[in-house]
């Protein structure tokens, strides 16, 4: 009868949130809806992604981003449906998206509680080669009835009530924390509907993976020299650690959180804060990383501590297992 009860006792992701919901009975349901349009959002985009190849979605729109990167097709698609779903949900308040170089603030008649960042699809740069790629995304609550201003938005990642993210691979998964441990998602085409498959998620203690752009040794600092020298040469005689850089953050921090180790974007003579950007990169990959046991750091604090200036800022990211973050933590701090 058990395996009868697995299947028919279906645990959605919109029954799982509601089942959250009691602990925030002042919500009024609000966070409940609002995740359902993020929800509708990652439905849309992963079938968009899945025939982009057919669909003549690949290749450039012609447009550059405020990144300065030029922007693919998806990404100006998935970028208009994650903006019409959240302002439709009539949930939040201000958006703050890597497409857009302005955050966007919702008209007063649809205007809610919440703040939310996103990247709306990750890892661009493998879209037309068919690598797995994703959505990113973060949510802030602001104090009801104050008008809404740009500094809601610029708060520690700490703050974040709720942080995901929705990989498009071989499935589609979704991966989220609403502050009580992580839990993972896996749409069900034939129904529509996310069901749980990867519950309470942890992180490893120790893993023997490390995930680096090796492209960009020749810049990195000495601490960061040392660890991936350590993770290749190791000198207490155990095995040398495996490298995976899959080039897409959603697909490389998914991997590190279920299998354990340490992805790295480091800061470099290049590009001195890294590439990846706090608000929709940064904040909600390390507050899932917490929420699962293990640590973000930036190479001088806690990631999740950072209090952003500017809503497109970057950071270095050095996110995984607990204890191989402790090994680079103290080889920042020989550093000082
Ligand atoms: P995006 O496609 O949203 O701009 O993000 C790409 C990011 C991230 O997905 C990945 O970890 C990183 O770029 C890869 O950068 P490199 O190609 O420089 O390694
Ligand atoms: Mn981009
Ligand atoms: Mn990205
Ligand atoms: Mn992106």
């Amino acid at each position: 009868h058990f395996a009868d009860a697995q299947r028919t006792d279906l645990m959605t992701i919109t029954r799982y949130v509601l089942n959250e919901q009691t602990r925030y009975p002042e919500s009024r349901g609000d966070f409940t809806i609002l995740l359902s349009h993020i929800v509708l959002g990652c439905k849309f985009v992963c079938s968009a992604v899945n025939k982009a190849g057919l669909a003549k979605l690949i290749g450039l729109a012609g447009e550059t981003n405020v990144q300065g990167e030029e922007q693919k097709k998806l990404d100006v698609l998935s970028n208009e449906v994650f903006v019409k779903a959240l302002v439709s949900s009539g949930r939040t308040c201000i958006l703050v998206s890597e497409e857009d170089e302005e955050a966007t603030f919702v008209d007063p008649s649809l205007r809610g509680k919440y703040c939310v960042v996103f990247d709306p699809l990750d890892g661009s740069s493998n879209i037309d080669c068919g690598v797995s790629i994703g959505t990113i995304f973060g949510i802030y609550s602001i104090k009801d009835g104050d008008e809404p201003k740009l500094a809601d938005v610029l708060q520690p990642g700490k703050h974040m009530v709720a942080a995901g993210y929705c990989m498009y691979g071989s499935s589609c998964t979704l991966v989220l924390s609403t502050g009580s441990g992580v839990n993972g998602f896996t749409l069900d085409p034939s129904l529509g509907e996310f069901i749980l498959t990867h519950p309470d998620i942890k992180v490893p203690k120790k893993g023997q993976i490390y995930s680096v752009n090796e492209g960009n040794a020749k810049n990195w600092d000495e601490p960061t020299t040392k660890y991936v020298e350590r993770c290749k040469f190791p000198k207490d005689g155990s095995s040398p650690k495996s490298l995976r850089y899959i080039g897409s953050m959603v697909a490389d921090v998914h991997r590190t959180l279920l299998y354990g180790g340490i992805f790295m974007y480091p800061a470099d003579k290049k590009s001195p804060n890294g590439k990846l950007r706090v608000l929709y990169e940064v904040f909600p990959m390390s507050f899932l990383t917490e929420q699962a046991g293990g640590q973000s750091f930036t190479g001088k604090k806690r990631a999740l501590d950072i209090v952003p200036n500017k809503i497109h800022e970057r950071s270095a990211i050095f996110l995984g297992s607990y204890d191989d973050i402790e090994e680079i933590k103290a080889l920042y701090a020989q550093e000082e």
